[in-house]
């Protein structure tokens, strides 16, 4: 069944389809304001949910890229062609969708009964990208060559390096860490292309403030697309979101968390109790690689090219059916009031792939507090 499989880069092709819709007030769209302070769930906000009740939206949404990505489907796979024109269809139930929702309950199971409840198995672990999991063991896999993913969560310490090396030659890299003290803020000028622009580029503005605020909006033809973390919270006031104003959780808001850290990486080290360093390889190229981690969190990889720059992180978010990569890479840098900045920023994920291309920084830039306040909801013009 070929025809179903797409790449999992187009996984969120129905959801561009679908904007123009939330903008005209769905249901959905609605009842957002009501669930401003708690984040609201799944069953309440959506229409059909009988198995993935009570987990925040975002976290449902990142269910859904696991699915995608997991069997390297497109939402339109699974879902009604209903849902390009009609954001109330996914809700429409199709023989897939039972069947992943029979899936679901047996992927609960498995754990539950065999490992002691923990995530070991996901939908990922049968599929590997494909709708029908292979059950014969390939002799091509078996005498080829061993591909290293960099990605691993997994990694291999390395004795021979310390973290305190690794991030002393990322800072002078940088530009040393008089001059990254001396950045208090900047904001940023440039075009956003994503997988909900249909291969346009629109306008974005980014403001940051040290040590850990950031806002960033997309000027979108439907509308001011904000997303903002203030220090603590996070929001997302997007118009292709399931909500006009999306409170971002669990491992959604600590990649807001991570975005506005590494506005300011003097504060990278600091910001993990527990480092691991090793090396990889991304795309032919040795990087060396530290993990860092905090109790009660996946961890974090952060990816350093032979220059000694930040070249990619990866972090995960766990979701109430397996683990779901999110990687952003960093590139063409540029010095900034002495601080080398990364230009380019492409952002990867289940259900999508953002591309950010900053024309110019304005470093040490006064920005008022209401500047990271949390966003009014997405208003279509
Ligand atoms: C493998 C099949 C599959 C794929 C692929 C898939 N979904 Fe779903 N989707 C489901 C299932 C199953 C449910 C119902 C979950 C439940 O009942 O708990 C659902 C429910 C939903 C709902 C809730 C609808 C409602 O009102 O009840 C939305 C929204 C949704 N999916 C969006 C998406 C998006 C966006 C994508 C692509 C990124 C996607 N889905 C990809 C299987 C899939
Ligand atoms: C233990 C292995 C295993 C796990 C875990 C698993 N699946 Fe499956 N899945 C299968 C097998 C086997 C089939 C049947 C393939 C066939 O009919 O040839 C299948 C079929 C499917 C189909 C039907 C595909 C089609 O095109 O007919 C969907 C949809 C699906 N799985 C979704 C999921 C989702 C979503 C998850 C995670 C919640 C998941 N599966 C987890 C083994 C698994």
């Amino acid at each position: 069944m070929t025809t179903r499989s797409h790449a999992a880069r187009a996984a969120a092709a129905c959801l561009v389809a679908a904007v123009s819709l939330c903008a005209q007030g769905s249901p959905a769209a609605a009842s957002g304001q009501a669930g401003i302070e708690a984040p609201l769930v799944s069953d309440a906000v959506f229409k059909n949910v009988q198995i993935l009740k009570g987990i925040p939206v975002d976290e449902f949404m990142d269910a859904m890229g696991m699915f995608s990505a997991s069997l390297g489907f497109d939402c339109v796979s699974c879902h009604t062609g209903g849902i390009y024109t009609n954001r109330g269809a996914f809700a429409e139930a199709t023989p897939l969708i039972q069947r992943a929702r029979q899936m679901i309950v047996m992927t609960t199971t498995i754990n539950k009964n065999y490992f002691g409840g923990q995530p070991r198995v996901s939908c990922f672990t049968c599929h590997h990208a494909k709708n029908r999991p292979e059950f014969i063991p390939s002799l091509a896999l078996q005498y080829g060559e061993l591909v290293e993913d960099p990605n691993s969560m997994q990694i291999f310490p390395d004795q021979r390096t310390t973290v305190d090396k690794v991030f002393e030659r990322y800072l002078q890299a940088l530009g040393g860490p008089e001059r990254l003290a001396a950045l208090a803020s900047f904001t940023a000028r440039g075009t956003y292309e994503g997988f909900n622009t249909g291969g346009n580029q629109f306008p974005v503005e980014i403001a940051a403030r040290a040590p850990n605020q950031r806002t960033q909006v997309v000027r979108t033809p439907d509308g001011n697309a904000v997303k903002t973390f203030d220090g603590t919270s996070a929001w997302a006031a997007e118009g292709w979101r399931p909500l006009p104003l999306l409170a971002l959780t669990g491992g959604n808001l600590e990649t807001a968390r991570l975005e506005a850290l590494v506005s300011f990486p003097a504060n990278i080290r600091q910001a993990f109790t527990n480092w691991q360093v090793s090396s990889t390889t991304i795309d032919g190229r040795v990087v060396q690689l530290a993990q860092g981690s905090n109790p009660g969190q996946p961890p974090v990889n952060f990816y350093f090219d032979e220059s000694g720059l930040l070249t990619r992180i990866v972090r995960w978010n766990r979701t109430a059916v397996g683990t779901v990569p999110i990687q952003i890479a960093y590139s063409e840098y540029r010095p900034v009031a002495g601080v080398q900045m990364p230009f380019r920023t492409v952002i990867t994920w289940t259900d999508g792939q953002n591309t950010f291309a900053l024309t110019e920084i304005q470093p040490n830039v006064a920005l008022d507090a209401a500047r990271f306040a949390r966003p009014a909801p997405f208003k279509s013009k």
